[in-house]
């Protein structure tokens, strides 16, 4: 039988910083308790560290009390302001909030597509400072001070959009707001691509209709005549 006469660890995060030591000993002369300095969020925190990953932890550190407040951000609505398509708005939110469900049930923008609504298929993609996002991935509060871009920003005269349709881009539509924002950042970065380029462009965008050849072929086309996509 092994006996364990004192028991110490500590909880990291991901990055190294200490959040947690916790002691425990059996002795006669000390009272029989464990010691610690975590409270029970901060052990959940800690020990999420673990199994969920850098991105989690972020959520969890902005969870973190106000530094001199001591008041988290939250469950109630916030104030929240977003730039989209160049306009200020301000809303009032809860900062479970997804920027998608802001943009759709707030601002009556919606182009972007709940479909999965877990970060899978792109059917909500929109640009965050010219990158593409996953709006059902990114938290409203979170989007705050960057540029918003939507698929209503673009207008109908846009080569690319004039090219789907010249090409029977889109079927049903659903997918074609976020395949013509992922489009529109790969052309910007990437305005001459080969074939291969704009299909691996496409990987985080799924069409349910299968309709990837004729939308490769629209975007290519764009390619061509060397506008990279932007408005006309
Ligand atoms: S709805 Fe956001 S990725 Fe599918
Ligand atoms: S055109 Fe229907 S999902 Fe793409």
């Amino acid at each position: 039988m092994i006996a364990v006469e004192s028991l110490k660890f500590e909880i990291r995060l991901a990055e190294g910083r200490k959040v947690a030591t916790v002691s425990s000993r059996k002795s006669p002369d000390m009272p029989k308790k464990t010691k610690t300095n975590v409270s029970r969020r901060g052990f959940i925190y800690g020990v999420g560290g673990g199994v969920l990953g850098p991105a989690v932890l972020d959520r969890a550190a902005l969870a973190e009390p106000q530094p001199g407040t001591g008041r988290f951000t939250g469950p109630d609505a916030v104030p929240v302001s977003l730039s989209v398509n160049g306009k200020t708005h301000k809303l009032t939110l809860e900062p479970r909030v997804t920027l998608l469900d802001a943009l759709r049930d707030q601002l009556d923008l919606t182009g972007a597509k709940a479909a999965c609504d877990r970060g899978t298929c792109g059917s909500c993609t929109v640009l965050m400072n010219g990158k593409v996002v996953y709006a059902c991935s990114v938290l409203a509060i979170d989007a705050q001070g960057k540029s918003i871009e939507t698929i209503e920003s673009i207008t109908p005269e846009d080569p690319l959009i004039q090219a789907m349709a010249r090409n029977d881009g889109t079927q049903c539509g659903f997918c074609s707001p976020g395949m013509v924002l992922a489009a529109k950042a790969f052309l910007a970065r990437n305005p001459h691509p080969d074939e291969a380029q704009v299909e691996s462009c496409l990987g985080g965008n799924l069409c349910r209709c299968g309709t990837y050849v004729p939308i490769r072929k629209a975007i290519l086309e764009v390619a061509r005549v060397g506008k990279g996509g932007r408005n006309a």
